[in-house]
């Protein structure tokens, strides 16, 4: 790993234990400073292949596109978006020269992937950054190497590897007790039920609607725990601009929001809540303080969070509807009393994230005042920091779940992330095959989309698709926006088949813990493209909708309407393993290409040769889980089992070798 200095960057802890910087220029490419901007330029050769970029849309292989990292809350996860939630600037060039790259800024920056010109990659942003070189014998090698200098990822505690409920509208104790309720009555596994907004008065953090939860929501957490329940209420970046509210209160008075230009007065947004103010997460103080607040739930026994709208997100601002006010003053005071239709769309669009509300505010940090389009991809990195520090304290040596929407690299050691509102879209299932490599290479790997598909109304069919990458993903949730079908596995008529899926994921829980914690310990992937391991296979390098799961697994799932079966590409002879109404089949398939038919009733993958996956009994909660019976898949002999106690932040990993009996 080489570092290179260019102009003043903010220290973002990105990289644990920095280097010292070399002089000059990268080795590669050709990087310039012209007019404070700074631009890297490399001629990929045709076969190239581009990795990485976290959570960004399109393939596995990043070519032929323009990415931009800006933290943006983005719910329409079309092809042509250039930014979702987080900034990963991380990327592998592979090919005749495999080489690794950090930009290592957390403002704006363009990857242009070969859009502009197929054989360019181009990278340019603020010339305030450092850039982290990295040359290693392959992929592998170098998200090694990397890994090790961002340091260790969070683990999170055993039970978040269990089922979780979610839908935003769960509104009332009987909304969130029928669903458990419903899931017993299935006898569906399930271990966590998520609490979105309306469990807070008026969508204020840290508090708890007055009317349902207020005074006993004691009785409610221990009626969930005696159920086996974790909740998982949601906390949001804003905090409403509201007298006596605590929150607001305390911090309006000891200066703990995001500052305009005076450096005085408080900057004014919109949320859910309406108009909120910003917490500077990059002010130590502050980002103490807010953290401390979750004590107003955990002090309940609640052990789980979700950390949202940190982007942050900005439905408008004061500002920007004092701008449209005077448009649409103007429009209609026009001669022809008629509205530019376009424009006023436009116009009103525009007061959304807009990027001169990110120039309007500052962050009092250590480095001095800076403002926050300089630092805009940090915000939802510190506030999870903010929470995982004060859990330390809140929580002692006890892990707690904590995962973010947005994330800057350097996050990953504080928390997870999930997707952000994907939709109920067939294309929606591959896009998730695409990002859950590129995730893990930026540190990520408590990770998982919305199953089911968040936005817009799901199909039980789409669900069952969903649910056959989901049976794979540490977080394993199902959540759905407001207004859309509701989408419980008890919806359907296929409730059976679809509790079938959940129950395979329970039994598989032992194994997909220990390769979770194995590529944590040795800093390496859970989810690999098949070219990170078949290095010299020209096939495997095009694959793009399968993926290797931990060393022994490979998923090639459908993720089209109706079909009932794909090609699928083995780099080497594998075993297919059928489940289909709890009995297993395993068939072995010699290497090449195959049509396999994978019926929506079924959960299809393969074990690769040599190789053994341990699958444990049902268990309705993780805590039931285990391998007192073990049912082998794969025609391997030994299978090296990673666990621990799954609670202590600092339990220690022990390491079994299992033997096929
Ligand atoms: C955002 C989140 C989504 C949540 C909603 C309401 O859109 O991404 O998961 O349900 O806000 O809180």
């Amino acid at each position: 790993m080489e570092k290179y200095v260019y102009g003043k960057p903010f220290d973002t802890q990105a990289i644990i234990n920095d280097i010292e910087a070399v002089p000059g220029q990268v080795p590669i490419g050709i990087s310039a400073i012209i007019d404070h901007k700074f631009t890297f330029d490399y001629m990929m050769k045709p076969d190239d292949i581009v990795y990485g970029l976290g959570e960004q849309v399109r393939g596995i292989n990043k070519r032929g596109w323009e990415y931009i990292s800006w933290a943006t809350d983005e719910p329409h996860h079309h092809e042509d978006k250039r930014s979702l939630y987080s900034a990963h600037n991380f990327l592998i060039i592979s090919g005749e020269k495999t080489f690794g790259l950090f930009i290592d800024y957390p403002g704006y920056v363009k990857f242009d992937i070969g859009y502009t010109r197929s054989d360019l990659l181009h990278i340019e942003c603020e010339a305030d950054l450092k850039l982290y070189y990295f040359e290693g014998e392959d992929v592998l090698d170098i998200v090694s190497q990397f890994r090790k200098a961002i340091g260790k990822s969070y683990i999170a505690p055993k039970f978040s590897f269990g089922y979780g409920q979610s839908r935003w509208g769960y509104k009332t104790k009987d909304d969130f007790k029928n669903v458990v309720k419903q899931f017993e009555n299935h006898d569906i596994p399930i271990d966590l039920l998520y609490m979105d907004i309306d469990y807070m008065q008026e969508y204020e953090d840290f508090t708890l609607n007055e009317k349902e939860f207020e005074p006993d929501f004691s009785e409610f957490v221990n009626w969930m725990k005696s159920h086996k329940i974790h909740l998982v209420p949601i906390i949001d970046a804003g905090i409403k601009v509201k007298d006596n509210y605590f929150a607001y209160e305390e911090g309006k008075k000891n200066n703990y929001f995001c500052k305009l230009k005076d450096h005085k007065s408080d900057f004014i947004g919109a949320v859910w809540p309406g108009y909120s103010v910003l917490p500077d997460f990059l002010n130590d103080e502050a980002r103490n303080w807010f953290g401390l607040k979750y004590e107003n739930l955990t002090k309940y026994g609640i052990d789980a969070f979700w950390n949202d709208m940190n982007e942050p997100a900005l439905f408008y601002s004061k500002y920007g509807i004092e701008r449209l006010n005077k448009q649409l003053k103007q429009f209609l005071a026009n001669d022809k009393n008629e509205v530019p239709y376009f424009k006023l769309c436009m116009d009103v669009e525009s007061v959304k994230n807009s990027m001169d509300d990110y120039c309007r505010f500052y962050h009092n940090t250590k480095e001095g005042w800076i403002r926050h389009d300089k630092v805009h991809n940090l915000y939802g990195y510190n506030m999870t920091k903010s929470a995982y520090e004060a859990f330390e304290k809140l929580r002692p040596n006890k892990r707690t779940l904590m995962f973010s929407r947005s994330s800057y690299i350097g996050m990953h050691r504080y928390g997870g992330i999930w997707t952000g509102d994907n939709k109920s879209w067939w294309s929606h299932l591959d896009l998730v095959l695409h990002q859950l490599p590129a995730l893990n290479m930026a540190g990520f790997l408590y990770t998982g989309p919305d199953l089911g598909g968040f936005g817009e109304d799901t199909t039980p069919d789409l669900l069952q698709r969903f649910l056959q990458i989901g049976v794979f993903t540490p977080l394993m949730r199902n959540h759905s926006a407001i207004g859309t079908r509701e989408q419980e596995p008890y919806q359907f008529e296929q409730v059976q088949e679809i509790a079938q899926l959940i129950r395979l994921r329970y039994r598989l829980i032992p194994y997909l813990y220990s390769e979770y914690l194995k590529a944590i310990e040795n800093d390496t992937l859970m989810f690999k493209a098949l070219a990170f391991d078949f290095k010299d296979d020209p096939i495997a390098k095009t694959i793009e909708d399968q993926l290797l799961i931990g060393n022994e697994i490979m998923i090639a799932p459908i993720t089209t309407q109706n079909a009932t079966g794909r090609t699928v590409y083995l780099p080497e002879p594998m075993l297919c393993i059928v489940c289909k109404k709890g009995s297993i089949t395993q068939t072995v398939m010699k290497a090449g290409w195959h049509y396999v038919q994978y019926p929506l009733n079924e959960l299809v993958f393969f074990v690769r040769a040599g190789k053994l996956v341990p699958l444990g009994p049902n268990a309705n909660h993780v805590q039931d889980t285990n391998l007192d019976s073990i049912e082998w898949l794969g025609n391997g002999t030994t299978y090296e089992l990673y666990s621990d106690d799954g609670i202590s932040e600092n339990a220690e990993i022990s390491i079994t070798t299992l033997k096929r009996s």
